[in-house]
C-alpha cells in the first residue's frame, strides 16, 4: 500500500525513534523528538538517469544575468522601508509578536491597502470577526478574499484557482497538513505546512505573509528552522499597555536587518509615526534629575530617546540593578566604570534605567547618556537644558566615538538642542549645535555636576 511513511528524529542529536517519547534514548534530552516524513509514495525518488531528462541544470554563474527584482510595495510605508523597499514577489514573511500587540491589524491593513489580489486566510478568526476588524482599521475596500481555512491542502487548491498576488496566514500555528498526522501547532506540523507553503510561493510568484506566535521566553513558538526557511523574519514588539509598537527585522534575505518602523495602535488602526524623536522624549521632564537625552541610531535612522534612571540607598542587602530596554549587563558595566574611573561608590545603591517609550536598544552610543542619567538622580542635579549625549564609554573611562556620528548630530540640531556632549576625536558638521568634546568619565562629571 502506498503510505507515507513517518518516524521520530531526536532535535537535538538527530538520533531516529520509531515512536514518540518523551526522552531521547540517545541522547537522554527530554521533549526534543519531532515527526517527520521519511518517505512520500507522491514524492517522486531519486533515479539515476539520463541527465537530458531533467529540467533544471548547472549554470556558470557568469551566464547568469541579473534582474532587478520588482518589489511590490505593501501600501505600508513603514512596513515597505523596513522590508527594504517592499515586498519581494516569491518570498515569505514571517510576523511575530505577542498576543495582542497588532499582527492582524497589520497585516488586515495591509490586506486593505495593496494593489491587486490578496487572500486572507484566517485559522484563528471567522469571516465576520475578520470583517470587522478590516472595517476598524479602513474603510476603502480592496480586492481581498477571507478565507478560514486550516487545512493546507484544501487552502493550496483555493490558492491555486484564485490566483492572488498576495497572501496572509494567520497564524502558521493553525494550520495543519494531512501529510502527518501530529495535531496543529506541533513542531513537526509546523515545519511541513511551512515547507508546503514556500514551495507554493516559489512557484508562482506570490509573496506570503504568515504570522507566527510568540512563546513564553519571546521567541516564534514551533522549530529555529521556520526561521530558517523563511526569506524575512519580522517581530512586533512594545508594550501592550503603550501605544506604540516597533516592527523589528531579525532577518532578511532582500535587506538590511537595522531598520525599525514605528507604529502607534489608536482607534482606527496602526498608524506610523514619522517623527519618532518627539514621542521618545517628553518636553517638561528637564528640571528633574534622572533623566538624560541620547541620539542614537537605528539602521539609517537617527532618533532622540530619552533614558531615566533612579538610584537609591538598597533596602535589602543586595542591591537590585535593573533595566527596562538596556542590557543589564552593559549598565553592571557603566556602573563599575563609575566607581572605579570617576569615584562613585553605588555598590550598595538600588539602580534602576528605563529607556522612555517601551523601546529596546544595543546601539552601545546610549551609555553615555546611561552614565549621565544615573549621576544626575544619584547626585540629585538636574542635567542642563539643551544638553544630548551620544558615545560609547570603553572600560577605562574613556569616551569614544560613535558610527554615523554626523546624523546623529544633524537630527539632535533639528530637535532643537544646543550642545551635544560627544567623544573628542569627533569634527563639527554643523554650527547650528555646539559640541563639547570630552575625553574620560572624569572630564564629563567636572563638566555636568
Ligand atoms: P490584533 O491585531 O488582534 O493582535 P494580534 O493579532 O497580534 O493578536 O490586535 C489586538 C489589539 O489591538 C486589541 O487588543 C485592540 C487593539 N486595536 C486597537 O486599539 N485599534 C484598532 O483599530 C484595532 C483593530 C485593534
Ligand atoms: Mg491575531
Amino acid at each position: 500500500m502506498n503510505k507515507v511513511k513517518k518516524a521520530f528524529f531526536c532535535s537535538n542529536c538527530g538520533a531516529e525513534h520509531s515512536k514518540w517519547q518523551g526522552q531521547c534514548n540517545s541522547c537522554k534530552s527530554w521533549n526534543t523528538l519531532v515527526e517527520e516524513i521519511i518517505k512520500n509514495p507522491n514524492k517522486k525518488e531519486w533515479k539515476s538517469k539520463n541527465i537530458n531528462g531533467y529540467s533544471s541544470k548547472p549554470i556558470h554563474i557568469k551566464n547568469i544575468t541579473s534582474k532587478t527584482i520588482d518589489k511590490i510595495s505593501s501600501g505600508d510605508k513603514e512596513l515597505d522601508r523596513v522590508l527594504g523597499g517592499g515586498v519581494v514577489p516569491g518570498s515569505l514573511v514571517l510576523l511575530g509578536g505577542e498576543p495582542g500587540i497588532g499582527k492582524s491589524t497589520l497585516l488586515m491593513q495591509v490586506a486593505n491597502s495593496v494593489n491587486g489580489k490578496v487572500v486572507y486566510v484566517s485559522g484563528e478568526e471567522s469571516e465576520q470577526q475578520i470583517k470587522l476588524r478590516s472595517e476598524r482599521v479602513n474603510k476603502y475596500e480592496s480586492d481581498c478574499y477571507l478565507l478560514s481555512e486550516t487545512n493546507t491542502q484544501t487552502l493550496l487548491t483555493h490558492l491555486d484557482n484564485l490566483n492572488p498576488s498576495l497572501v496572509i496566514i494567520d497564524s502558521i500555528q493553525t494550520l495543519y497538513s494531512s501529510l502527518i498526522d501530529s495535531s496543529s501547532g506541533s513542531v513537526g506540523q509546523i515545519r511541513t505546512c511551512t515547507a508546503e507553503l514556500i514551495h507554493y510561493a516559489k512557484q508562482t510568484h506570490t509573496p506570503i505573509f504568515i504570522v507566527g506566535h510568540i512563546t513564553k521566553d519571546g521567541s516564534i513558538a514551533g522549530p529555529k528552522v521556520l526561521e530558517h526557511m523563511v526569506d524575512t523574519v519580522l517581530n512586533f514588539e512594545g508594550d501592550r499597555n503603550h501605544l506604540h509598537r516597533i516592527l523589528r527585522v531579525h532577518k532578511n534575505r532582500f535587506g538590511t536587518t537595522s531598520e525599525l518602523g514605528i507604529y502607534e495602535m489608536n482607534q482606527s488602526g496602526l498608524k506610523a509615526v514619522k517623527n519618532p524623536s518627539s514621542f521618545l522624549i517628553s518636553k517638561y521632564v528637564s528640571d528633574l534629575s534622572g533623566h538624560s537625552i541620547c541620539a542614537t541610531i537605528e539602521g539609517i535612522r537617527p532618533m532622540l530617546i530619552e533614558v531615566q534612571a533612579l538610584v537609591s540607598s538598597a533596602v535589602y542587602g543586595t542591591p537590585q540593578r535593573s533595566s527596562t530596554g538596556f542590557e543589564n549587563k552593559r549598565l553592571n558595566m557603566l556602573l563599575a566604570i563609575l566607581e572605579k574611573r570617576a569615584g562613585f561608590q553605588l555598590g550598595a545603591k538600588d539602580v534602576f534605567l528605563n529607556l522612555a517609550g517601551g523601546i529596546r536598544l544595543d546601539d552601545p552610543g546610549i551609555d553615555l547618556a546611561v552614565i549621565v542619567a544615573i549621576l544626575s538622580s544619584s547626585l540629585d542635579i538636574s542635567v542642563p537644558r539643551g544638553y544630548i549625549f551620544a558615545a560609547e564609554i570603553g572600560l577605562s573611562g574613556e569616551l569614544r566615538n560613535v558610527p554615523k556620528i554626523e546624523q546623529r548630530i544633524q537630527e539632535a540640531s533639528k530637535q532643537g538642542f544646543e550642545k551635544m556632549v560627544v567623544a573628542k576625536t569627533v569634527k563639527p558638521v554643523t554650527n547650528k549645535i555646539q559640541l563639547v568634546q570630552l575625553s574620560s568619565v572624569k572630564e564629563l562629571v567636572q563638566h555636568l555636576f
